[in-house]
């Protein structure tokens, strides 16, 4: 027997059906409420609204799990690589030898950009910030494949767009990078694997041989992996909902770029490096800035820290911390701000006001000390961040698109002004 949910409302019982996952997570069925009701129900920032059923990510908060597709994080990350988990998250399952090898081929048949795209990066200025030129990228991509524009195109066209994106978007990447260095754009070499590729399109040159560095590599997947997906956080509820009006992938995509951008979302990547730095210019003097993200006076946060879900660790931290220690160890780099991260860290736990929020260092909080041993400048942080999400993207809108969702368009409590008339402008 279906579990039922009791409303008492005007005096009135309302009966709402009870939906439980595949994980026995619980939820109540309101898609009538308005109906049934005329009550709508108010949840700003969504803190427990779901949007959809879903079969990509299982996140459990409180546990602090993250499993793709059933796998666990932890899993993949020591073990899969990150184009393998693409097909993973856009297929459903772990791709067969063969599976893989056709999929590898069409990704590495489709990673030059469109020559006229290069254009484009003149008309930027110096100081562009990366996002800002990878969103609008994205975007354009659009308009050289006009057929991805058709909401009835091929299940053989859409095909093709997917692996068009997962192709192109190293490239794009390290075209903005190479743009932001004023160093010319290195064409893709084809024989590579997806993310040394990546690597030679970024830090080779016409006139240099190439040697891909394995330790930058394996950090590299690994940090992809980890950011591949995350069910139904800030930019891939904007890829959905952007989807939603059939609006084409590429337009999606890019929106769920711009979305990333925000400091409390990808953003934050960046912003923690700036924070580490500017502590460490301050005198270093932790304690000083934890108490400035105490203070409800001072807009400062520690960035890094906290998440609408992962209430007691984020298991992607802990995994990305031990990277860090092995990356640096490795290269043989000593980054004062780790040191500074770990002091960090340190108080924090243990300050009450910390662990009474359950406000945990998250992802961002060491990815961007990795990506900074390894060369990549602070403001690529994110475009990373993109790179490595972007299958999750993908297969969220294909989600919502097989799912039939419909139109995403959430209502609202009007708090505004009653209905008034229209002064002309002398009598006001
Ligand atoms: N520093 C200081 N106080 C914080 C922080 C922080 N980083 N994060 C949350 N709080 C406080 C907040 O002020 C609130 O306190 P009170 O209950 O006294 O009003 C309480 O903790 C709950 O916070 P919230 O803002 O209501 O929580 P949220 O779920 O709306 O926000 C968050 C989550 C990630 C936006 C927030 O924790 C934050 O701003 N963190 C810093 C930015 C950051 O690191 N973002 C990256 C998130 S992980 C990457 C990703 O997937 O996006």
């Amino acid at each position: 027997m279906s579990e039922i949910a009791k409303l008492e409302l005007d005096g009135e019982t309302i009966e709402l059906p009870i939906i439980t996952g595949t994980e026995n997570e619980k939820a109540i069925d309101i898609s009538k409420l308005r109906a049934q009701t005329g009550y709508i129900t108010l949840d700003r920032g969504f803190k427990n609204t779901g949007s959809c059923n879903s079969a990509i990510t299982f996140l459990n908060g409180e546990e602090g799990i993250l499993r793709y597709r059933g796998y666990p994080i932890e899993q993949l990350a020591d073990k899969a690589s990150f184009l393998e988990v693409c097909y993973l998250l856009l297929y459903g399952n772990l791709p067969t030898k063969s599976q893989y090898e056709s999929f590898k081929i069409s990704i590495s048949k489709h990673t030059l950009v469109h020559e006229d795209m290069k254009r484009f990066f003149e008309a930027y200025p110096a100081k562009a910030h990366p996002m800002g030129i990878l969103a609008s990228m994205i975007c354009s991509m659009s308009t050289f494949y006009p057929e991805s524009q058709d909401p009835n195109r091929s299940e053989e066209a859409f095909e093709l767009t997917m692996h068009r994106l997962i192709a192109k978007l190293p490239t794009l990447a390290a075209m903005v990078y190479k743009n932001s260095v004023r160093h010319p754009f290195m064409y893709p070499k084809n024989d590579l694997e997806y993310i040394e590729n990546f690597m030679y399109m970024t830090w080779g040159m016409p006139t240099e041989e190439f040697e891909v560095d394995p330790v930058v590599a394996s950090a590299l997947n690994k940090l992809l992996i980890l950011h591949a997906d995350h069910e139904q956080n800030c930019s891939a509820s904007t890829v959905r909902i952007v989807g939603s009006s059939q609006a084409n992938l590429y337009a999606s995509i890019s929106a769920g770029v711009s979305a990333l951008w925000g400091p409390l979302h990808g953003g934050a990547n960046q912003a923690v490096i700036e924070m580490l730095e500017a502590i460490e210019a301050d005198g270093g003097d932790v304690d000083k800035w934890v108490a400035k993200a105490k203070d409800k006076s001072d807009p400062f946060r520690l960035m890094g820290f906290g998440h609408r879900v992962y209430k007691n660790f984020d298991p992607r931290a802990l995994i990305i911390k031990k990277a860090a220690d092995d990356v640096l160890a490795k290269l043989g780099i000593v980054d004062p701000a780790l040191e500074i991260a770990k002091k960090l860290e340190k108080v924090a736990l243990e300050d009450e006001y910390f662990k009474s929020r359950g406000l945990y260092p998250n992802v961002d909080f060491y990815s961007g000390i990795i990506y900074r041993a390894i060369g990549i400048p602070t403001e690529m942080f994110t475009v990373m961040f993109a790179l490595g999400r972007l299958p999750g993207w993908i297969a969220q809108w294909k989600e919502m698109l097989e799912s039939k969702d419909p139109i995403g368009r959430p209502r609202q409590v009007y708090v505004g002004e009653n209905a008034r008339d229209y002064i002309p402008m002398e009598e006001r």
